[in-house]
């Protein structure tokens, strides 16, 4: 179950109201050291301690193997516990209850009758197809489509006749089944009568990968709207996940090398008629990034196929967008665009299987699609079209994950806009700025500098109590836009509003997301601060922040005065920014050095 349905606020509680030391003791002996407990690491093998549990900021840490993370994660790792058992685990043990909706277990039974009955009324469909007199019209027309009789049944095709009763009719009345058809979606309920849903309709029945029926396709026979009547969100079907088509390519394909994504129920099939047997369908909606994770599972080579028109790239240019955070090395997307008006059906019928083939190996990668789109109407000879070009392109490649593939986009934009890459790669790395590289051995030091943004939050995430006394500095950090400032923004967010959270409970805000490993080392980092001196060290790296701050809105105010020219209020901005830089420099001139630079 995904994590977000258990409120925030109570996992904030449980790891609140859970002592760490206490937990992992009772399963991995500690001993005290210091102001830490400390053991044999219990996620490596090794002779003297290098775990360290600590009671101040609710974490754990090994300086051997690296595995950290707060009470939660230790249940997930130790006790090898979902998420969701993990926080019903802790929570049950300080004596809370998970909010109702958090758990589904009472929900299972129930489910599992869903997918029983969607498959009986997928099988009641497919003998309608082949009985019922009224359906002769439908066999008809998927005939007429080119679709045969072992097309059909490997995609379990039926027909739902004309009538407002049949299910309850074939199924039986009572008020479960009543329920359960209601609850799938099959029956709608209009003014306290259930009818259903589909009729007169060819049906298609939507599979999840392990073959059990999630919901339906219903296509008219005729010219009545909507052409495509579908099922609606049940608790089983959610057409942001659900691919058409995913379950019969994997009983056709053993091995899947890649997959061709279409648009259309029909698309699906005919492509399989002609023997084209790795494609799947979104449901009339966009792809979504569940839709690629799925797809992962099996293959990490996907053809987008769309049409030509300016819809279809509409929609190429989103799915584009929804693949970039999820381009692994290894993940190879391209996109085939067909001529206007046809879809994958139609092509497959006129041209044949082999000539789509030829054109599905010639799909545009996506570092073509990109940047072919994104320089469509820029003359990029020109300085004003390169700074254009990388001001539309950097939030696109800075989504993409770090690695080869990256690298590569990188270089090309780089080429692309005649500057150094590796210039580029550091105003593109948001996670650089907080990144501090792999701890080297007992965490002792850090192997990248530390920058005043590593500096504050690093002792904010460590020391969560010191938040207090910049809260009146807020305003300005939030100001701030310098690459990384978000996470030292969100930070104090948090604690502003908690201001009881641990380390631990902290870090739990990022779990799963990128940016938690960088975030993790910054609070783990054994800082040369002296106690006492905590307070001032980070009240100076919030001056050297803003001072930053000031230095990169001039460069940004000077490069857009070289490009486009300043309105008035950007140039007396421009002006106060390098009269107060000249004073800072007279100043430290006179001093001989900032004093706070020195610390
Ligand atoms: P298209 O309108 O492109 O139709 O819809 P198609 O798949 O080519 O259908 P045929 O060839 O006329 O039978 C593409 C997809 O959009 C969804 C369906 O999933 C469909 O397959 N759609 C379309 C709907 O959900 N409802 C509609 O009314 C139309
Ligand atoms: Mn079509």
């Amino acid at each position: 179950m995904p994590k977000q349905h258990i409120p925030r606020p109570f996992i904030d509680d449980v790891i609140t109201r859970t002592d760490i030391v206490e937990l992992i003791d009772a399963r991995v002996h500690l001993k005290k050291a210091g102001r830490n407990y400390a053991a044999c690491c219990p996620f490596h093998e090794e002779k003297t301690p290098s775990f360290t549990v600590s009671p101040q900021k609710q974490f754990y840490h090994c300086f051997g193997c690296g595995a950290h993370g707060n009470a939660i994660s230790f249940l997930i790792e130790y006790d090898r516990l979902s998420f969701i058992e993990a926080v019903e685990t802790l929570a049950n043990a300080a004596g809370l209850t998970l909010p109702v909706n958090a758990d589904q277990s009472g929900q299972h039974k129930n489910l599992s009758d869903h997918y029983e009955l969607l498959t009986k009324v997928s099988t009641y469909y497919q003998q309608q197809l082949r009985h019922h007199a009224e359906a002769k019209q439908a066999v008809a027309y998927l005939k007429a489509r080119g679709v045969d009789g072992r097309t059909a049944k490997l995609f379990a095709i039926g027909y739902a006749p004309a009538g407002w009763h049949n299910l309850t009719t074939h199924f039986g009345n009572s008020r479960t089944i009543q329920q359960q058809l209601t609850a799938t979606g099959m029956l709608t309920e209009k003014n306290q009568n259930a009818y259903d849903r589909f009729r007169q309709r060819i049906m298609f029945p939507i599979r999840d990968p392990r073959g059990r029926v999630i919901g339906f396709g219903g296509r008219t026979l005729n010219d009545d709207t909507p052409k495509y009547l579908n099922s609606p969100e049940t608790a089983i079907y959610h057409k942001s996940k659900a691919l058409y088509g995913l379950y019969e390519l994997l009983q056709k394909n053993r091995q899947v090398n890649e997959i061709i994504i279409v648009e259309g129920y029909l698309d699906v099939i005919a492509l399989a008629q002609h023997g084209i047997t790795n494609v799947v369908a979104t449901l009339g909606t966009a792809t979504t990034k569940e839709h690629l994770q799925l797809l992962f599972r099996y293959s990490q080579q996907l053809i987008f196929c769309f049409d030509g028109d300016a819809a279809g790239k509409q929609a190429a240019w989103r799915a584009l967008q929804t693949s970039l955070p999820l381009l692994q090395d290894g993940v190879n997307i391209r996109f085939l665009f067909l001529p206007e008006g046809e879809d994958p059906d139609s092509m497959v019928r006129q041209q044949g299987a082999q000539a789509l083939q030829q054109q599905l190996q010639q799909a545009s990668s996506l570092a073509d699609f990109m940047f072919k789109e994104l320089c469509a109407d820029l003359d990029i000879a020109d300085p004003a079209g390169k700074a254009k070009l990388k001001h539309a392109a950097s939030p696109l490649l800075k989504q993409v994950p770090a690695g080869v593939f990256k690298q590569l986009l990188i270089e090309r934009l780089a080429k692309l806009i005649r500057i150094d890459s590796n210039k580029l790669d550091h105003m593109l790395d948001d996670k650089a700025a907080l990144s501090v590289g792999v701890a080297t051995a007992r965490g002792k030091q850090l192997d990248k500098p530390m920058t005043p943004l590593r500096l504050a939050l690093s002792l904010l995430l460590q020391y969560p109590q010191l938040a207090a006394s910049i809260h009146d500095q807020q305003p300005q950090i939030n100001a701030i836009s310098l690459p990384g400032i978000e996470y030292l923004q969100q930070v104090l967010q948090i604690l502003a509003q908690n201001p009881q959270l641990t380390t631990g409970a902290l870090l739990e805000y990022w779990r799963d997301q990128p940016i938690h490993p960088h975030l993790v080392k910054l609070a783990t980092w054994q800082h040369p601060v002296p106690e006492t001196g905590l307070e001032a060290e980070l009240h100076g790296s919030l001056k050297r922040l803003l001072h930053q701050q000031q230095d990169y809105e001039m460069e940004r105010l000077l490069t857009k005065a070289t490009l486009q020219g300043l309105v008035a209020d950007e140039k007396k901005l421009l002006q106060d920014l390098i009269k107060r830089q000249k004073q800072l420099q007279l100043s430290k001139n006179n001093l001989g050095g900032d004093i706070s630079e020195a610390s």
